[in-house]
């Protein structure tokens, strides 16, 4: 069988990761959370005191750097050299940072290649800013979801709240619209809906919506 690729973009907190799991353990694939590949260079960056500015240092730094994502019993592992950055790559420090460093151009170059390598492997959901347009423009499926910074504020709100995590709504609204706005000015393969991926708004829809549409796309597409 041709192996079915799913690529899933949008703007921060639009629910990609949440559905993009949904979809990838009822079919069956692969997980690759791109964001977090990101994230997790941004935390080694930090740790090493490197200016975000200072690209070369950076590309440098990732070239010696193993970023393994797993899926294990608990959800999602992340580990840089073997160490678990679970959830060291979701504070606001490196959430604050990543979009600075995301957005070189040489830094980009090495992370779709080790991108690419990893969608070549299996039937796989990957998600991200640049999948449908860049890293896999030839993916069977490709959604961009969105949804109103509003409601994407709300729900990281709530998701905090969860957490047990009290954050200022305001805060949270300007951290996503920052990222964003970082992400889709960008030069190199900036957050854009690829022509060819069906948009969906999420605003008034639920999680389980959102999958099932997605889920109906991937059947299409076996
Ligand atoms: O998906 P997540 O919000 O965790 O991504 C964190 C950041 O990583 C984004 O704001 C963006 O700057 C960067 N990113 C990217 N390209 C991707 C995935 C994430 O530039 N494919």
């Amino acid at each position: 069988a041709k192996g079915i690729r799913v690529a899933i973009d949008g703007p921060a907190a639009a629910g990609k990761s949440t559905v993009a799991k949904i979809v990838a353990e009822k079919s069956s694939f692969i997980y690759i959370d791109t964001g977090a590949m990101y994230r997790a260079l941004t935390w080694k960056v930090l740790q090493n005191r490197i200016s975000p500015e200072d690209s070369q240092s950076i590309v440098d730094l990732l070239a010696k750097t193993d970023i393994d994502l797993e899926q294990g019993k608990s959800g999602q592992r992340v580990r840089v050299d073997g160490d678990d950055v679970t959830e060291a790559i979701r504070t606001e420090q490196v959430t604050g940072s990543v979009s600075h460093i995301a957005k070189h151009p040489n830094v980009r170059e090495q992370m779709v290649q080790r991108q690419r390598k990893l969608a070549n492997k299996h039937d796989i959901v990957m998600d991200g800013r640049d999948i449908g347009t860049h890293v896999i423009p030839n993916a069977e499926v490709k959604v961009f979801l969105k949804a109103s910074v509003e409601e994407r504020a709300r729900r990281r709100y709530d998701e905090n709240m969860q957490k047990g995590l009290t954050t200022d709504f305001e805060t949270l609204k300007n951290e996503i619209e920052e990222r964003d706005r970082i992400d889709s000015n960008r030069e190199t393969a900036p957050l854009v809906k690829a022509d060819d991926a069906i948009a969906l708004d999420t605003t008034d829809l639920t999680i389980d919506d959102v999958a099932s549409s997605i889920l109906e796309k991937v059947n299409q597409a076996i």
